[in-house]
């Protein structure tokens, strides 16, 4: 049972698991909110191996009723309120969804006695990291905004249901996943799109903060491994190991587009922003997986993605999301970009 399986990483995850695994049956179980999108599995709708329900991971009847009718054994928990930026207008729904849904899955595969409970974390759970240091599973969780403390909670209640009850649960903290079928509302496709269309890209501050832009489908193999070869109890980060500056991913992106750089327009910074993520993936490495995109090929490879398929974004683009758009960004203020400097990328 993939909660969560209509969003963006958890629809890749379905697809690359059916794909890879021709005698699993996987059943998605999803609320279907802003973020979840049946468009994202359109190509595997009518895959016989392939169910589809939607339910709320808060309501613990319909989750049972799901786990009884398809005979669950695992349950990958991907389903949550996801964007930073939202949790910071009101956080409301990711303390129901990812920390209270995930209680609620907890109890439910306590209760059927399920084979696995795979919690889908974020490296956000590190807050800001200092220096040169990567962040490894045994680090003090340090979350920074409401998205990250709930994801934090939401892994140490996991741990606690597994030192308690006993209950078999492995979790992984993934990067900054970038790829197809992503809610434009994210850095990536939201400044393709924009670049597409030849509107500005609002860069946050001084757009000098590091990510590890992975391409979702090493994120998605990571959590295959884990499932397959993980220790019970035990954490995995899921990332490139590596890291770069938020203008070096843009100026990428731009390149591939053909756009100019004069797109670009530094607003007001978001409140709280963490100023780098860089996680030490050596853990799971050990178990034998490999990220096999560099930042550039994810970052290319996306933005050929959204190039070829406007059906899909243009839609989204049209509707709820308007509205969003003007909440968050029409009062931000430009910043004077005399007084900042490009990364350097060539
Ligand atoms: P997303 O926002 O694209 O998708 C979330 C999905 O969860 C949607 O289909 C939505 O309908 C569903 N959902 C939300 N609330 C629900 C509820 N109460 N019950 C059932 N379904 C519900 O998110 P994503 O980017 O694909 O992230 C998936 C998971 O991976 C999340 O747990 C996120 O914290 C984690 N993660 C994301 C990233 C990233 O870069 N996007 C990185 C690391 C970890
Ligand atoms: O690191 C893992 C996390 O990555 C996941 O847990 C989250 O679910 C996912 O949303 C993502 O969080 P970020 O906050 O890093 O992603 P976002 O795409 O919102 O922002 C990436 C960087 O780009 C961050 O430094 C903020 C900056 N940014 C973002 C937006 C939306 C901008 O400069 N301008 C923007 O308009």
């Amino acid at each position: 049972m993939v909660t969560g399986g209509a969003g963006f990483i958890g629809s890749n995850f379905v697809r690359y698991m059916l794909d890879k695994y021709p005698d699993y049956r996987i059943l998605v179980y999803d609320k279907l909110t802003y973020a979840g999108n049946l468009d994202n599995l359109l190509d595997v709708d009518d895959a016989p191996r392939y169910s589809f329900v939607k339910g709320d991971i808060c309501d613990a009847d319909a989750a049972a009723q799901a786990i009884k009718t398809h005979q669950i054994d695992t349950i990958v928990n991907f389903a949550a309120e996801s964007h930073v930026d939202r949790s910071i207008m009101d956080p409301d729904a990711f303390i129901k969804t990812d920390v209270y849904g995930t209680y609620v899955l907890l109890e439910a595969a306590r209760q059927f006695k399920l084979e696995r409970v795979h919690q889908v974390g974020t490296d956000e759970v590190y807050g800001h990291i200092e220096g040169t240091h990567r962040s490894v599973e045994t680090d003090p969780v340090a979350p920074r905004s409401p998205y990250a403390a709930s994801k934090t909670s939401a892994d140490l209640m996991t741990i606690a249901y597994h030192v308690t009850y006993g209950l078999p649960v492995t979790i992984t903290r993934g990067a900054n996943n970038i790829g197809p079928y992503q809610y434009p509302e994210k850095v990536v496709p939201l400044f393709v799109t924009n670049a597409i269309d030849d509107q500005s890209l609002p860069v946050y501050g001084d757009g000098r903060q590091r990510r590890d832009y992975q391409f979702v489908l090493d994120h998605c193999e990571g959590i295959d491994v884990v499932l397959h070869r993980g220790k019970l109890g035990e954490i995995y980060n899921v990332g490139t190991g590596s890291e770069m500056e938020n203008l070096a991913m843009v100026e990428i992106l731009l390149d591939e587009l053909g756009k100019p750089t004069s797109l670009i327009r530094h607003v007001e910074d978001r409140p709280g922003h963490d100023r780098r993520y860089c996680l030490n993936v050596d853990k799971l490495k050990a178990l034998g997986w490999q990220p096999r995109y560099t930042h550039e090929e994810a970052i290319r490879q996306t933005v050929r993605w959204y190039v070829a398929n406007e059906w899909w974004w243009r839609k989204i683009k049209s509707g709820e999301f308007k509205e969003y758009y003007r909440r968050l960004y029409g009062d931000r203020q430009a910043l004077d970009t005399s007084t900042t400097n490009r990364s350097g990328w060539q």
